[in-house]
């Protein structure tokens, strides 16, 4: 029999309207437009603004574009998988959420937490549904909202992060496309550098654990730059040479967008020179989950079918991994 492959088959983000520029940060913390841009080559990010929208709203509109792109009823989908660390609520889950209001009403559905990997985790995780023939039709969200935990009295995080959300299909390929290989880690001994210290089981939400702002995102950011750094690297580099490729066969590298010098460091090692390495950080920021498919989507136009591509992140956990595709159509 022959073996099911499965592809990504539309993409579609949305990201809110508003900017909080590098410039707008500067009346809000001790920083400058300089800073951010040579540490984090940051420049602007999106917020979503307005009473009662969460990771949801952002979520839905990515999925209601995505669907509409194929011309897909949402009848269809079978499966909805949201990857995000900052769910509407604790439960339900955001999945559940996204998926009524985008009117999917056959599908089951679930939340996916790896944080900033949690994307190429929540794309392999959904393949393999595809690949055991058991849907035909799933459904990755990556969607954060990001400035609902970030402590916008902390200079050290609240420049890099923003909202966003976008989607994916995958679906069955009859041809040799699609997702090829992964290699993916996690080390929750990293958990200490990436956290949130309050809100969980351990330590539930009280006037104290608000008072010491523990409901924000606390990073070391100093210790998580050299674990990324190395990490994403070396995983990007493994997928490729186990695979028997080199540099030269990587038409794009679609790197978790966290800091501009992770990203370039990680290209550098993997041998793939700057203009095949998909970049939006100066005008999003870290979205987290949403970095990678706001890239594809961004891209969409300029990949082409057959394309070798390497995915790759690293964030909170420690979670890190790399995933290589064949991207499976053309998109004009
Ligand atoms: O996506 C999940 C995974 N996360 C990451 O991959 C993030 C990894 N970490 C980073 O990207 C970087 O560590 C940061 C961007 C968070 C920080 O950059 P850095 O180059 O590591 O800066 P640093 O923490 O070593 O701080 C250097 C200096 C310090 O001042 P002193 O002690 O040298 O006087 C900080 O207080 O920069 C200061 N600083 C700032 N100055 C102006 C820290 N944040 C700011 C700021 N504006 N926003």
């Amino acid at each position: 029999m022959n073996k099911i492959r499965s592809a990504i088959t539309a993409v579609h983000g949305y990201v809110p309207d508003y900017i909080l520029t590098n410039q707008e940060l500067e009346t809000i913390v001790d920083t400058t437009d300089e800073w951010i841009t040579t540490r984090t080559g940051i420049k602007e990010r999106r917020i979503q603004k307005g009473e009662g929208l969460g990771t949801s709203d952002m979520g839905a509109e990515a999925v209601k574009g995505l669907l509409e792109k194929r011309g897909i009823d949402p009848s269809e989908v079978d499966l909805l998988i949201c990857c995000t660390v900052t769910p509407d609520m604790k439960f339900p889950a955001t999945a559940n959420v996204i998926t009524d209001k985008a009117g999917i009403k056959n599908a089951f559905s679930y939340d996916l937490n790896a944080a900033c990997s949690g994307f190429i985790y929540g794309l392999v995780t959904g393949s393999k549904f595809v690949e055991s023939g058991m849907y035909k039709k799933v459904v990755v969200v990556g969607a954060d909202k990001m400035s609902s935990i970030v402590d916008y009295t902390d200079r050290q995080t609240c420049v890099i992060f923003g909202d966003g959300a976008a989607a994916v299909l995958i679906e069955p390929s009859s041809e040799p496309n699609g997702i090829m290989d992964h290699e993916f880690h996690s080390d929750g001994s990293g958990r200490v550098h990436l956290h949130m210290k309050a809100g969980g089981s351990v330590k539930p939400p009280s006037h104290e654990t608000i008072d010491a702002r523990e409901h924000y995102v606390y990073q070391e950011g100093q210790a998580v730059f050299k674990f990324a750094v190395t990490n994403m690297a070396d995983v990007s580099a493994s997928v490729i040479k186990k695979n028997n490729l080199t540099g030269d066969d990587i038409a794009w590298l679609v790197p978790h967008q966290a800091n501009m010098r992770i990203i370039e460091a990680t290209a550098r090692r993997s041998c793939i020179p700057m203009n095949r390495v998909m970049v939006n950080i100066q005008r999003y920021g870290n979205t987290t989950n949403a970095t990678i498919p706001l890239c594809l989507w961004e891209w969409e136009n300029q990949m082409k079918k057959g394309d070798n591509i390497i995915l790759t992140a690293f964030g909170g956990g420690f979670t890190w991994g790399a995933v290589w595709l064949k991207w499976a159509y053309d998109s004009n």
